[in-house]
């Protein structure tokens, strides 16, 4: 089936800059810049969400606070991934009632992936009647006339229509970083693993155009950027939805082909999606990070069929074999889940037997969360909770000294690394990142944003300790 393009006209993103500016000079107006303040859940397409709001707030002339109570615009950007980060946000929300009260005409919005589920936005509608505005990620690129419309008629807001999705481009975007950025490539989700809420809030995949990634990439250069990390849950499909013929390893090589010093990332790849090709690419790419993150969530062909997850445990090992045939040193980073409905003591052991196997560099854990209207919270989930948290920390215990193991095997090795920040630490002032991506931090002087060689002295579990020379 071709889906139907889904790029938001060019009419309307006019529009909503047109009101942008609108409420910057009304805002220029009322005297000190009003603040805002964003807070962010979730993943890295989260966080560069929340860099197009915040965008898009500075476009309207506020300026941010770090702190709720001086806030007169505060926008929590929400997950819903699992239950304990909606938790949270209840938490932090139902706390803001009080800071509203001390400064009445407060703007409370909520947005991302958690209120686009009817079920949530409904609570919040009875609950957190001090929530002003509601918007679900199909309808981030509308902030600015919500904002709008909040400020002059007042009364509350629920933008959470179920829309397949949207592609909003020439959006304002402000950065966390000067050193890392993220690059979307696209959005959505085809796959429906069927623990996985990501597919019913963030619509269906859909690519955007390989002119308008390279041209944010060139920005990004040309800005000094040095880290860029493509994002998509599932960038191995990139292109599928595109009429001219591209996909993801076509899209790699005319980024890799760009003039500057960078390195670029990508994250993430379905092991269903992932391959010869992909790997070729990343072996003949000299800007290409040789770094993989292959999520495999589970080691038993039973559950990973349950989860509907489109390989076999077998498979997934070929796989990582190949990879490492491509490209020796690969840093292998994976996310598993420990206690699905019905997984067994059994089961459990093959997800042990495949860390052993893959050897992975770092695992992304977590403990199976029932989500509301996905395919697994119909089933049967026998397994006491504690049973699942023995094995979640006997997994966590078995995944560190393996990591601990592989950070030993660069100690005494020099390599190159990209200095991206400072620490507060006397010994190890600088962070840095190996091409691999693994955390180092070092002894020297450098300012973030240049590449160097370190000498590796030392290590543990999360960290590789080095000099700079
Ligand atoms: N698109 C990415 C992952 C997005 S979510 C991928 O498919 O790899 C990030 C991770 O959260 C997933 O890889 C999975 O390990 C975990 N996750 C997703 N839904 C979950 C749930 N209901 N309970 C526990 N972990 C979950
Ligand atoms: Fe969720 Fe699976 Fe899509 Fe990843 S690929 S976002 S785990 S449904
Ligand atoms: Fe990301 Fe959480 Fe949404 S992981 S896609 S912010 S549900």
């Amino acid at each position: 089936m071709k889906l139907k393009r889904a790029e938001i006209s060019q009419e309307d993103i006019d529009r909503q800059k047109a009101i942008m500016e609108r409420l910057r000079a009304h805002n220029a107006g009322s005297g000190a810049a009003p603040r805002a303040f964003i807070d962010t859940y979730g993943c890295q397409q989260n966080e560069s969400d929340s860099e197009k709001l915040r965008g898009m707030l500075g476009r309207m002339g506020y300026s941010f606070t770090d702190k709720e109570a001086d806030a007169d615009v505060i926008v929590i950007n929400t997950c819903a991934v699992r239950e304990h980060a909606e938790m949270r946000v209840y938490g932090n929300v139902g706390a803001l009632v009080h800071t509203k009260r001390n400064k009445p005409g407060q703007i409370i919005a909520l947005c991302g992936c958690m209120v686009q589920q009817p079920s949530v936005a409904d609570k919040i509608r009875r609950s957190f009647r001090h929530v002003d505005l509601v918007f679900g990620p199909q309808a981030l690129w509308r902030f600015p006339e919500y904002l709008e419309r909040i400020l002059t008629e007042r009364g509350r807001i629920f933008s959470i229509e179920d829309d397949p999705g949207t592609i909003a481009e020439g959006l304002p975007v402000v950065r966390d970083g000067t050193v890392k950025a993220w690059l979307s490539i696209m959005y959505g989700c085809n796959n429906f693993c069927s623990y996985c809420i990501v597919p019913y809030v963030r619509g269906r995949e859909r690519s955007r155009a390989p002119e308008l990634i390279l041209s944010e990439a060139k920005e990004l250069i040309a800005a000094g950027y040095k880290d860029i990390t493509l994002l998509g849950q599932n960038v191995n499909s990139y292109g599928k939805d595109l009429e001219s013929p591209i996909d993801f390893s076509e899209l790699l090589r005319r980024l890799n082909a760009l003039d500057g010093e960078f390195l670029l990332r990508f994250m993430t790849s379905h092991p269903k999606d992932a391959g010869e090709r992909l790997f070729k690419t990343l072996a003949q790419c000299e800007k290409v990070a040789h770094h993989l993150h292959l999520p495999f969530q589970a080691g038993n062909d039973r559950v990973l069929r349950a989860m509907n997850r489109g390989y076999t445990r077998t498979q997934y090992l070929e796989l990582v074999d190949m990879a490492r045939q491509y490209i020796p040193d690969i840093v292998l980073t994976s996310d598993v889940i420990v206690g699905f409905p019905g997984e067994t003591e059994e089961e459990f052991n093959d997800t042990l037997a495949v860390i052993e196997k893959a050897r992975f560099d770092a695992l992304f854990t977590f403990i199976y969360s029932k989500r509301e209207g996905t395919p697994a919270c119909r089933l049967d989930d026998p397994e006491p909770k504690d049973a699942k948290q023995r094995r979640f920390d006997a997994l966590l215990k078995l995944q560190n000294s393996i990591s601990e193991e592989k950070h030993r095997e660069y100690v005494g090795k020099t390599l190159r690394v990209l200095v991206d920040g400072e620490s507060g630490d006397l010994r190890y002032p600088l962070t840095a990142r190996t091409n691999g991506g693994r955390l180092v931090r070092l002894s020297g002087n450098a300012a973030p944003g240049a590449f160097g060689n370190a000498r590796i002295t030392d290590c543990n579990t999360w960290a590789l300790f080095g000099e700079l020379i």
